[in-house]
């Protein structure tokens, strides 16, 4: 995948130190995290970021008669997974294809708060046979041709869940229904969770963020993920800032990169379901960076 390839060589190892500590003191002036999702007042540079990923992506995917699925994940958490999961599902449903977006991550699931509803009941309960699949699939407001399913109530195996027989034939279920199956997973280099999904997916994309993702935790994701047999399709280098051009310059070069620059989130732990968030825009996210 030539793009992700030329983007990841963007991604420079020096003054660690400094970007930690910037981005640390950028997480705690944000109390709270933002679900930011393409919309019509999105840069037009960010959508085509997105677009040029799903249709990277379409083309790499093995063809099956079927759906197909996709895992996504990083090494670490806050590299950016839920943000890009979420809005590379609904570039795919944009483009008319059906979609669901599964929330893979029973830990610390938040792509119920992209839709503005509670985690439960969703993927562990169906899981667990506590739920129909059908209970757990919602259509979204978004789009007509986005459902999604929610990472449902907190389990204390949720490896495990995610390895069972149940979810391989779930996916298998999804694929029969949908044109793409897009599944947000945890961290790699945390948990082995997205590692136990590798036998039912068909690939898998690793997100990091630019100037905050380490080189040596990128390599090691990578061989993670191959020594599980991950089928890896390609590396989303998140939240890119692009160069400042000179003077004599030229042109503008944005896009030609997978950026979706807005500013950081937060890692606020207290985060939960019901806690309140000031609704995020592209515009108010814009500003954080200024
Ligand atoms: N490109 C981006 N620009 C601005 N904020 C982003 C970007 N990507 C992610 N974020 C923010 O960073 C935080 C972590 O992102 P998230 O997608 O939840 O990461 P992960 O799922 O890897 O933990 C969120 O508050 C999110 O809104
Ligand atoms: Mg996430």
């Amino acid at each position: 995948m030539g793009l992700f390839t030329k983007l990841t060589a963007k991604i420079s190892s020096h003054a660690h130190a400094q970007r930690a500590n910037r981005a640390s003191k950028k997480h705690k002036k944000h109390s709270h995290r933002a679900e930011y999702l393409l919309s019509k007042d999105t840069p037009f540079d960010v959508t085509e970021a997105f677009r040029n990923l799903k249709a990277s992506l379409s083309v790499s995917v093995p063809k099956k008669e079927h759906g197909v699925s996709i895992m996504v994940t990083s090494a670490y958490p806050e590299d950016g997974k839920t943000t890009v999961t979420t809005n590379l599902a609904l570039m795919f449903a944009q483009s008319d294809a059906k979609v669901i977006l599964v929330d893979a991550d029973i830990r610390k699931g938040r792509i119920a708060k992209y839709f503005k509803r509670k985690s439960s009941p969703g993927l562990s309960d169906c899981l667990s046979g506590q739920n129909s699949l059908d209970d757990v699939i919602h259509h979204s407001h978004i789009n007509e041709n986005l459902s999604y399913i929610t990472c449902g109530t907190h389990s204390p195996r949720p490896y495990e869940l995610l390895e069972s027989e149940e979810m391989k034939k779930l996916i298998q279920e999804l694929c029969q229904r949908f044109d793409y199956v897009i599944i947000d997973t945890p961290p790699v280099l945390l948990i082995s969770d997205a590692l136990a999904l590798a036998p039912s997916t068909d690939g898998g994309v690793l997100v990091c963020r630019h100037q905050v993702s380490y080189i040596s935790d990128i390599e090691r994701a990578i061989n993670t993920l191959k020594f599980a047999k991950v089928n890896l399709l390609g590396i989303v280098v998140n939240d890119y800032k692009a160069p400042k051009v000179s003077a004599y310059g030229g042109y503008k070069k944005y896009y030609y990169y997978n950026s979706y620059g807005y500013g950081y989130g937060s890692t606020n732990p207290e985060d939960t379901d019901t806690a309140e968030e000031t609704p995020a825009t592209p515009q108010n996210a814009t500003e954080e960076q200024n």
